[in-house]
């Protein structure tokens, strides 16, 4: 009897035989044939939901990636994982990004598959499949459903969710009316596709690409172009060559190319939200990434995308100048370029046939002449941030990048929620607004909180931004001086659980220090009152209570870091 060539991966019954039997008979009801299961196997692990915009459109995409197995001699079996969107889940995806990684990792180990090319879209997903596939290790190529084009309002181009955010402030200040606001709403994700900015999804699209595991100008192509089908046909063909040269993902997703993801982060002014996941990642192979090292890389790297939220264009337009590798080719002289990628060559050789035409030097400027001398992301410490905090200062109000003022603290989300449009509010628009309990353990999950609301009646008197300091996250959308990912976080005993309002704290971005006036001995004694934050979820919130880390380690779970033993 003939057998499938994944008699290392049956399901145990403790007869290998009938193991063999039996997945032979149900093998058959796609119409291969027994023998056909000699060619390499490859898993098509996708995310696609109708319930998430980002992830609703790939099937096409799917079906491309089939094409390309197919055409390169591979069988394509696609399966699917959890699916995450950001504007559907509650109360975060980011709480969810472990169980994803975990649901990735689990399943490419689990079925008999030897390859797997990963497709998904937003924010959560392309870090949660990166991890699980450093811990899986088998042949690997990853892959989105690509940004969306750009929107338009009245002239005016529009950005998900950068617009979202900007003109939601603008009707709370009463500038923008019922009917502008529905009308913008329309316009505001036009097409298909994950956000158009530079946020966390494109992020960490094209920090995929820098760190070598997706195709090269894939991050890029939007959802909608002809190319996006011809990329997800090449991934399907090469995926079949990696399982033949059995590159696998540790050799690729080495130390070196995660030193070049964060260059490229740097470079395009990237989400804050990478620095969590490329650390996390990381932690899957068994290499640190140190927050130092963001804030060493940062100042050695030019930021030279001009890209929404921190500069001028879009996604779209990143594309039509050339995308990731343009960049990349700038960056050349800073970056690793002999390390493997997907492709089977070197950075240095994937380089070679880039080219950038000068009609498009106003979006991806040069390494000598670029936007800002520094990269797009600074790493803050203090006695308010021992293990630090992140803050991107570009954009950020450059008036407040130095500033000292009165803190005006908010307990947790539902304690902002309650009060941070009081009238009676006592706040001025140079005080410091700070939101405790909303990290990790506290949120939990480390909700999108960051950029807190401006009160409604200082958006009035012509406010727009105000330092903003917190244990949560940001969208990579968003935008303000705010600083995030303070560690350790309000539930577990970090000092920014111990600020109270009235307190002066100094925040000075060159010198990238976040400091609490507050003498020792009176932190010391408002210590003593502190309680953890009970525990109350149950199943896999709990599980995720009790286990994740902090945001300076990537806010993986204890037991997920490293390599199999
Ligand atoms: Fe999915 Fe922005 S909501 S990428």
């Amino acid at each position: 009897m003939s057998t499938t060539n994944k008699s290392k991966k049956l399901t145990s019954y403790g007869d290998r035989g009938f193991s063999q039997f039996i997945r032979q008979a149900f093998n058959r009801h796609l119409g291969y044939e027994p023998e056909d299961y000699q060619k390499p196997v490859i898993g098509i692990c996708n995310t696609k939901s109708e319930i998430n915009r980002c992830h609703a459109h790939i099937g096409p995409l799917i079906d491309a990636i089939k094409t390309g197995v197919l055409m390169a001699g591979g069988i394509p079996l696609e399966f699917p994982t959890i699916s995450l969107g950001e504007i559907n889940t509650s109360p975060t995806t980011m709480l969810y990004r472990n169980l994803a990684a975990m649901d990735t990792e689990e399943m490419i180990r689990a079925q008999p598959i030897d390859g797997v090319v990963l497709i998904g879209g937003c924010d959560k997903v392309t870090p949660s499949q990166l991890m699980g596939a450093a811990s899986a290790d088998i042949p690997s190529i990853i892959i989105t459903g690509g940004p969306m084009n750009n929107g338009e309002y009245e002239g005016r181009t529009l950005g998900a969710c950068s617009d979202c955010r900007f003109f939601w402030q603008e009707y709370r200040g009463g500038k923008v009316n019922d009917q502008e606001i529905d009308e913008i709403n329309q316009a505001l994700a036009p097409t298909a596709g994950h956000c158009m900015v530079m946020g966390s999804a494109s992020t960490m699209a094209v920090c995929a690409e820098a760190m070598g595991m997706m195709l090269p100008g894939g991050a890029a192509i939007p959802a909608t172009e002809n190319k996006r089908l011809q990329h997800a046909i090449q991934t399907g063909k090469k995926i079949v060559e990696l399982v033949e040269k059995d590159i696998r993902p540790s050799q690729i997703m080495t130390r070196n190319s995660l030193e070049n993801a964060i260059r490229m982060l740097m470079a395009v002014g990237g989400s804050t939200n990478a620095v969590i996941h490329l650390v996390a990642i990381a932690g899957r192979l068994n290499i640190e990434l140190p927050l130092d090292l963001f804030d060493e890389l940062s100042k050695s790297t030019p930021f030279i995308a001009n890209l929404r939220p921190a500069g001028k264009y879009q996604m779209e337009d990143f594309y039509r100048a050339g995308g990731a590798p343009v960049v990349m080719k700038e960056l050349q002289s800073v970056l690793h370029l002999e390390e493997m990628t997907v492709t089977g060559k070197s950075v240095r050789e994937n380089l070679e046939s880039v080219k950038f035409s000068e009609t498009y030097r106003d979006i991806i400027r040069t390494f000598e002449e670029p936007l800002h001398k520094e990269g797009g992301i600074a790493v803050l410490k203090g006695n308010l941030a021992p293990n630090g905090a992140v803050i991107k200062p570009k954009a950020a109000s450059a008036e407040l990048l130095n500033h000292k003022g009165r803190a005006v603290v908010f307990s947790s989300l539902q304690d902002l929620e309650e009060r941070i449009d009081d009238p009676h509010l006592d706040i001025n628009p140079e005080d410091i607004m700070v939101l405790q309990n909303a990290g990790p353990v506290g949120g939990p999950g480390m909700p999108e909180a960051g950029m807190l609301p401006i009160p409604q009646k200082l958006l009035k008197q012509g406010v727009r931004d105000m330092i903003r300091i917190s244990d949560a996250r940001m969208s990579g959308t968003a935008f303000g001086t705010v600083v995030l990912h303070t560690a350790p976080e309000a539930a577990v005993g970090g000092p920014i659980g111990l600020v109270r309002t009235g307190d002066l704290i100094e925040l000075n971005v060159e010198k990238r220090s976040l400091t609490l006036h507050v003498d020792e001995q009176e932190l010391e004694n408002r210590k003593k009152d502190w309680k953890p934050v009970p525990i109350v979820g149950r199943g896999y919130t709990r599980l995720y209570q009790k286990h994740v880390l902090q945001a300076d380690q990537g806010c993986d779970f204890d037991f997920l870091l490293g390599e199999e033993k």
